[in-house]
């Protein structure tokens, strides 16, 4: 498993998560809506780890888009960090 999708990957534990996998051999394709980060922080976690991430600026409710970088990249694992619990209550709202 060295492909891995991870959602919410400019966030606080997405960060630590990126550099840990990187620097263990993974290769790495984040998602981030950066609704509560930035685009820069894939700048500098290149920049630590000296190694390329690969990033998409989308929302993880857009099926459409999900699957179209599922399709573009080989994934082997997905580790999903954005808050569920907020996801899940927004959609039961809307
Ligand atoms: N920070 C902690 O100390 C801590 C402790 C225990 C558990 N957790 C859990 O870990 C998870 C991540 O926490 P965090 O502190 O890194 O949060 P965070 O807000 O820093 O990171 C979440 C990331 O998800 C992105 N995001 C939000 N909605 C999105 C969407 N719809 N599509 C794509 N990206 C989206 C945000 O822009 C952000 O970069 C949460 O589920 C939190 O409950 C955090």
């Amino acid at each position: 498993m060295k492909n891995i999708l991870l959602t919410g990957g400019a966030g606080y534990i997405g960060s630590h998560t990126v550099v840990e996998l990187l620097e263990n051999g993974f290769t790495l394709i984040c998602v981030d809506n950066f609704t509560n980060s930035s685009p820069e922080v894939f700048d500098r976690l290149e920049r630590i780890t000296e190694q390329k991430v690969i990033w998409y600026d989308a929302d993880i409710r857009d099926k459409k888009l999900l699957c179209s970088i599922v399709e573009d990249n080989v994934v082997d694992g997905v580790i999903t960090l954005q808050d569920i619990r907020r996801l899940v209550n927004l959609l039961l709202t809307h």
